[in-house]
């Protein structure tokens, strides 16, 4: 490419198919960031990629977070194409029904992988993309990650996800990158099978997202809780 680099950041998301990730592109996009869209399906990241601006703008990488290899790529790709790394949006994730005994042990394995493992190799990946541009780490934990729900190993893994968040702040303090936890309360996304009524949209994540990011460097804003008015736990 001639003439100055293209001046403006740099925001991977994992998890950005579908429902919070998709929005935050969205949202992101509309702020002048370039994108880095991960998840598994790629045929809806392409579609979603070709709708911000296309290779200039945003580019569609399949990842699946829980291997260490395709994260490792992911980083690589962000880099090869776009050349800096300044927000990175892990959010990929997951949920299962409750009750220590229902559902299947296998389902468990690939959400404590993706939620928990897939969260945290995909900080290994970027930390020193996020160290040299005085980056942003955000993690999608949830209000299940402050508040334990009754039968729900999927709260014990966003559990995990709130005190990844403050270790990873205390780790990077005095770099000058920033980490912001992001906790929805219920959002209406494919993440549930069935419709939910009274919940947030997922652009209402996508905007606080955005709120946390867009402040001035010496702002780090480590936690959004954000629940519909109408949830009452
Ligand atoms: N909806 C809610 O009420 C709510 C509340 C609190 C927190 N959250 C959290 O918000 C995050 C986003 O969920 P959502 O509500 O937006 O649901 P969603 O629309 O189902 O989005 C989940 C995203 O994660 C991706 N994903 C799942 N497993 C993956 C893997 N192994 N590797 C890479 N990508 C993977 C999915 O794409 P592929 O399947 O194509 O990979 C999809 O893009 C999750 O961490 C979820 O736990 C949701």
């Amino acid at each position: 490419m001639n003439g100055s680099p293209d001046p403006s950041p740099v925001f991977v998301i994992t998890g950005a198919s579908t429902g919070i990730g998709a929005a935050t592109a969205r949202r992101a996009a509309e702020a002048g960031h370039r994108l880095v869209l991960a998840a598994r399906s790629t045929d809806k990241l392409e579609a979603l990629a070709a709708e911000l601006g296309g290779e200039e703008r945003a580019i569609a990488v399949g990842c699946d977070v829980t291997e260490w290899d395709q994260v490792q790529a992911l980083a690589a790709r962000a880099q090869d194409a776009f050349g800096r790394v300044d927000v990175v949006f892990a959010n990929a994730g997951f949920g299962g029904p409750r009750g220590f005994t229902a559902g299947e042990v296998d389902h468990w394995r690939s959400m404590v992988l993706t939620n928990v493992y897939g969260a945290a190799l995909t900080i290994r990946a970027f930390l020193d993309a996020i160290t040299a541009t005085k980056g942003h780490f955000l993690l999608t934990g949830s209000v299940a990650g402050r508040r334990s729900l009754a039968g729900s190993l999927y709260s014990a893994t966003k559990w995990a996800v709130t005190g990844m968040g403050e270790s990873l702040r205390q780790e990077l303090n005095g770099t000058g990158a920033r980490v912001t936890l992001i906790e929805p309360g219920m959002v209406d996304t494919p993440f549930f099978d069935d419709k939910p009524t009274n919940a947030l949209q997922a652009d209402d994540i996508a905007r606080a997202v955005l709120f946390a990011v867009s402040q001035p460097p010496h702002v780090d804003v480590n936690e959004l809780l954000i629940r519909p008015t109408a949830q009452d736990n």
